[in-house]
């Protein structure tokens, strides 16, 4: 198990998001979590890594296992250090060309000199099929290839984790496919991954296991097959239903 959160709780004022969110993530696992607008998926990304503060649970990630309430400051900082996130609006340093956007992880978190960082992020933007787009700045880019210079530079870092966040849900419709085939790309070269998609083809198709968020609790889990093929709860199948995965259902 690389990561395992128990009991994660986060409130916004009285307004309380997550009631106690619990999961875990196998070394090279593919971990996809679906739920309705507002239901917290991104909260629980943001709170792995600290860019919201949890009120309360349990975190078991690689070597470190502490309580989210008595979390010291190293153990924060592991957290941000060994994740590394993808958003939907890319989050690329717009000054900077491909290549320094991916290279600034390596020269300023991982103190690494300049040619072993251009080494690496050279290396990593062929990976995601850019090796043509290195000096370009992100206006002179498509969605599609910022966003895969943005999983270049989370994958630079060689991250335990990475999180997407809707990696392909600002994109144009023909955009989408190429960034989903670089997703499953990483998955395949066995990165740990946890994805939040409305894309419910694509998480059926590349994730282990899948969490659907409801009601701030995991309503129901499992792997795709089941959760998709046959949902055994009213409000999966109703979620799933509006999200135009399966026709009909009984109830
Ligand atoms: N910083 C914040 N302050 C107050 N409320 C917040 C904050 N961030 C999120 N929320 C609230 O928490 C709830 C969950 O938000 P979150 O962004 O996690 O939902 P989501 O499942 O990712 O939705 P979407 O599918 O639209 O991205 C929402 O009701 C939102 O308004
Ligand atoms: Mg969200």
């Amino acid at each position: 198990m690389i990561l395992q959160i128990d009991k994660l709780r986060k409130s916004f004022g009285s307004n309380e998001i997550l009631k106690g969110v619990s999961f875990s993530i196998g070394e090279g696992e593919v971990l996809g979590v679906i739920g309705s607008s507002g239901s917290g998926k991104s909260t629980i990304l943001r709170c792995i890594n600290y860019l919201e503060k949890p009120n309360s649970g349990r975190v078991r990630f690689a070597d470190r296992d502490f309580d989210i309430e008595t979390a010291e400051k190293q153990d924060i900082r592991y957290m941000r250090s060994h994740t590394a996130m993808v958003f939907q609006q890319f989050n690329l340093f717009k000054y900077k060309t491909a290549l320094e956007n991916v290279m600034e992880g390596l020269l300023v978190v991982r103190k690494q000199s300049k040619k072993e960082a251009e080494c690496i992020s050279r290396e990593i933007l062929a990976r995601v099929g850019l090796e043509n787009r290195m000096a370009y700045y992100p206006r002179e880019l498509s969605g599609g290839q910022q966003q895969r210079v943005a999983i270049a530079r989370a994958l630079a870092l060689d991250p335990k984790l990475i999180m997407l966040d809707e990696p392909t849900s600002a994109l144009d419709p023909e955009m989408i496919g190429e960034v989903l085939d670089v997703i499953r790309n990483v998955a395949k070269s066995g990165k740990t991954m946890l994805i939040v998609s409305h894309e419910m083809n694509f998480i059926n198709d590349i994730a282990d296991h899948v969490l659907f968020l409801d009601g701030g609790l995991i309503a129901e889990e499992g792997a795709p097959s089941a959760l998709f093929g046959n949902p055994q709860q009213e409000r999966t199948r109703l979620f799933l239903r509006r999200a135009n995965i399966i026709s009909d259902y009984s109830i």
